[in-house]
């Protein structure tokens, strides 16, 4: 029984310990013990770019997604416990990952040719729901484009996503759908694209209004609850959207329309509540200072008639007497 409260004792200790020296510097880099940042970033050529231009600047690095999270290998590797940069080297490109080598051209190299629906496989890793609804789609079938085609055009410089990878553009202006597509889907593609932005417009739109609500003090738990869902309908939205299927993007575009609906609906109602309240509050202002004028009428009346009156009546007796 003891041993475990030791432990526990002595992880306590090494937090108190370990706690303020992290503490101390916000801005340390989270990649400064990696290893293969560390050492691919002083190589020359491309390797130093996918660091600082591609990977630095990716929503994979903002996430705290390194190097060995994608092609494996060992970054705890420390430079001072060995005698050169090659065995250092060797040690960190050890124990690869399998799924990543299965990726692979050659049984020695190290990073891949990535290609087909080997790429969906590989980000699906991490990104399951999107990998089902590509591999699904037209393209996963295909094997073409990957995500690599749309996401990062290939590099580590793989950013959040906007809808202006949807490419209406032809292939003579250098468009990156129409390489594969003729006319008719470019039709349907931007219904699609025209769609999924007056949707993200609502959201943003209504987003101002749900907002205004919570200022004037307004707190409904069923609007909270579809606000929120709306917000979750929307990444899976995102997510669905990699099957390409018509129907399936219109039924969620359908859902979070709902939502929207019922957020300006209340904002009215609250609105035309709230423009009552105030005349009510102007009226009620209003009759107050009637009163208080008449209040002030009525003392006034009393000092300038009454007292005078009430002197002579005061002066009546003596006289009488
Ligand atoms: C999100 C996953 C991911 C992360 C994170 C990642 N890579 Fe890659 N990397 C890939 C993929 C996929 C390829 C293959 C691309 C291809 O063949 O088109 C690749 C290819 C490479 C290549 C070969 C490039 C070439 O042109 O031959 C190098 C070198 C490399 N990565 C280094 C790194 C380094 C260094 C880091 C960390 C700073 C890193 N990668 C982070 C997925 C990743
Ligand atoms: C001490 C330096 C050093 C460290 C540490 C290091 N690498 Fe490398 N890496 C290299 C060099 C040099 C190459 C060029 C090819 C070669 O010599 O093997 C390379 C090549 C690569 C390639 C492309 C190889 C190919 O076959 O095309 C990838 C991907 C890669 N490294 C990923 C990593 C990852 C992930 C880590 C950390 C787990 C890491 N490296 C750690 C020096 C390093
Ligand atoms: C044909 C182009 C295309 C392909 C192929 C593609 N994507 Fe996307 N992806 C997009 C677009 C466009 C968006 C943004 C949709 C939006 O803004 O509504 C997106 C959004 C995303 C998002 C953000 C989702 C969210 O919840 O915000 C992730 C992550 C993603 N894609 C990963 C992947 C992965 C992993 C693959 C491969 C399995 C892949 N994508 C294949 C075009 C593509
Ligand atoms: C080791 C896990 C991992 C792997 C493998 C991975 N990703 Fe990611 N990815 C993440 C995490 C974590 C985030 C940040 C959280 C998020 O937005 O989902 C992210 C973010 C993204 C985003 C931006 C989403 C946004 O809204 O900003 C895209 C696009 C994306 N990944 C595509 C890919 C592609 C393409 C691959 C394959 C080359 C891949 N990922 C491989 C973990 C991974
Ligand atoms: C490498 C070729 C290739 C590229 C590049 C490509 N596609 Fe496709 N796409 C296909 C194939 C093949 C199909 C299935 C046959 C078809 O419907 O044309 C398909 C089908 C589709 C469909 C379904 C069409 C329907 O009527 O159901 C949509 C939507 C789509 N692609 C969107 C895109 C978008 C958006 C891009 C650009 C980011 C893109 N594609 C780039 C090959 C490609």
């Amino acid at each position: 029984m003891t041993g475990p409260r030791w432990c526990v004792l002595f992880a306590f200790g090494l937090v108190a310990l370990g706690g303020p020296a992290v503490a101390a510097d916000p801005d340390a880099d989270p990649f400064a013990d990696n290893a293969c940042v560390q050492c691919h970033r002083d190589l020359p050529g491309r390797s130093s770019a996918i660091v600082e231009l591609e990977w630095a600047r990716s929503s994979h690095h903002a996430a705290g997604v390194g190097c060995d999270a994608c092609h494996g290998g060992n970054a705890a590797v420390r430079r001072d416990r060995f005698d050169s940069d090659e065995a250092w080297k060797d040690a960190a490109h050890q124990r690869r990952d399998p799924e990543f080598m299965f990726m692979q051209r050659s049984a020695d190299a190290f990073a891949s040719s990535a290609r087909g629906r080997n790429v969906s496989y590989f980000c699906g890793k991490c990104h399951a729901n999107i990998k089902e609804k590509h591999l699904g789609s037209p393209h996963g079938e295909f094997g073409d484009p990957t995500c690599l085609y749309c996401h990062g055009q290939g590099s580590h410089a793989i950013t959040e996503p906007t809808l202006d990878i949807i490419d209406g553009r032809s292939r003579a202006e250098g468009g990156r759908c129409s390489v594969c597509h003729l006319a008719s889907t470019m039709n349907t593609l931007s219904r699609i694209k025209k769609t999924l932005t007056e949707t993200e417009e609502r959201i943003e739109d209504t987003t101002i209004l749900y907002d205004e609500l919570g200022q004037w003090g307004y707190h409904s738990l069923e609007l909270e609850r579809l606000y929120h869902d709306a917000r979750q309908v929307r990444s899976r939205l995102r997510q669905v959207f990699h099957s390409f299927d018509m129907r399936e993007i219109n039924n969620f575009v359908a859902e979070i329309e709902m939502t929207v609906d019922r957020t300006v609906a209340t904002h009215e109602i609250i609105g035309r509540l709230r423009a009552a309240q105030r005349r009510q509050a102007v009226i009620g202002g209003l009759v107050a200072v009637m009163l208080l004028a008449f209040a002030l009428l009525l003392v006034y009346y009393r000092l300038a008639f009454c007292s005078g009156h009430g002197g002579d009546q005061a002066a009546a007796p003596v006289a009488e007497g």
